[in-house]
């Protein structure tokens, strides 16, 4: 028993999100693997939700008890995770400064007034862009940013990046695991795979410890979407040990239970390849999912290409979570604009 209940959660989402056949998407694919998707991309009202807000719900009671006023994050100019920042600090009634860095060349002229930044900006967060570069570690401009608050007399409460490397960020995903458990138990299935798109870290190794406790850590497929897979890599190994600890594991997670597949983030973070724009076209057109070319869509691209492959054997149950990040089509406007 993984002890996750000792730890406060503050309610930012609806609860247990919906598990579905793809039986079209499943098809195109040879129909040998059912695919079913776990919709953390609909898990909440809160300016449209996503993987964050789970993790975000064990980080808000420090928050809370610190006596914080201002929540201070990090991610790039359509970072998902400071559109949820922004999203919470409203919500509970703080105010909001986030830095957002220029992590991916563009060629929408609107891509830094649409989606992601255009909610961050609408829900009262005081967004900040950078001219840095993409790196997912702890980062000066964010320590800046905390500083700036402390000078103007504020209580800054930091989230790093993708709210990875804090100290409870990984819980979120630990809870993931347990509800995909009881929802295998009341559906009468099992799921071989977990398919989950890898960046900062934490949302993987939520679910390697989540799945460490019933011995199926080595089948969460991270599929890699950073470009940097070294940094990540260490950063979700990182992330497992420090939650192992927190939730009582009661062992060290092996080396060769943290799979991350490199081979589909070329060209570059936040960059779409044409496998990757295929596959986010396979998902819209089969199922009307709508995945995105940053994270999801990679996911999407890695998972559809394993299948093809032969990865997992005829027969497998494969469960792709789709953990949100949609609003950042509207920065590819040019990419998709014939569909
Ligand atoms: C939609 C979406 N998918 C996947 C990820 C990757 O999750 P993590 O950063 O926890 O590895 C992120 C955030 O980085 C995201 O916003």
């Amino acid at each position: 028993m993984l002890r996750l209940d000792k730890f406060k959660k503050y309610p930012l989402t609806f609860g247990t999100t919906p598990i579905e056949h793809l039986p079209r998407l499943t098809a195109a694919l040879g129909g040998k693997v059912q695919i079913y998707a776990k919709r953390d991309d609909c898990n909440s009202g809160l300016a449209m939700g996503g993987n964050k807000l789970r993790k975000l719900e064990y980080i808000v009671p420090d928050a809370i008890e610190s006596n914080a006023d201002t929540l201070v994050s990090i991610g790039g100019v359509q970072s998902n995770h400071t559109r949820m920042v922004a999203a919470t600090a409203a919500k509970i009634g703080m105010k909001c400064v986030v830095v957002q860095e220029s992590w991916v060349p563009h060629e929408d002229a609107v891509y830094d007034r649409v989606g992601n930044i255009l909610m961050t900006r609408l829900m009262g967060a005081d967004s900040r862009i950078v001219e840095d570069g993409f790196d997912i570690g702890i980062r000066k401009s964010w320590e800046n940013a905390i500083q700036s608050v402390k000078d103007a007399g504020g209580k800054p409460y930091g989230i790093p990046a993708g709210a990875s490397v804090h100290k409870f960020g990984g819980l979120g995903y630990v809870g993931f695991a347990e509800e995909v458990r009881a929802q295998e138990a009341e559906m009468g299935i099992k799921f071989d795979y977990v398919i989950v798109c890898v960046v900062t870290g934490s949302t993987q190794a939520g679910m390697i410890v989540g799945f460490a406790a019933d011995g199926r850590a080595d089948r969460v497929i991270g599929i890699d979407a950073s470009g940097t897979p070294e940094q990540t890599r260490s950063q979700v190994r990182q992330i497992v040990d420090n939650t192992a600890e927190l939730v009582e594991l009661g062992r060290k997670v092996r080396d060769d239970e943290i799979v991350i597949i490199n081979d589909y983030a070329y060209p570059a973070y936040g960059v779409p390849s044409a496998e990757t724009n295929e596959a986010i076209r396979l998902a819209a057109r089969t199922e009307a999912m709508i995945t995105d070319p940053v994270y999801e869509g990679k996911s999407m691209q890695g998972m559809i290409d394993l299948v093809k492959k032969g990865y997992f054997p005829e027969g497998s149950k494969v469960l792709y979570a789709h953990l949100g990040g949609a609003p950042a089509i509207n920065g590819y406007s040019y990419t998709y604009r014939n569909g």
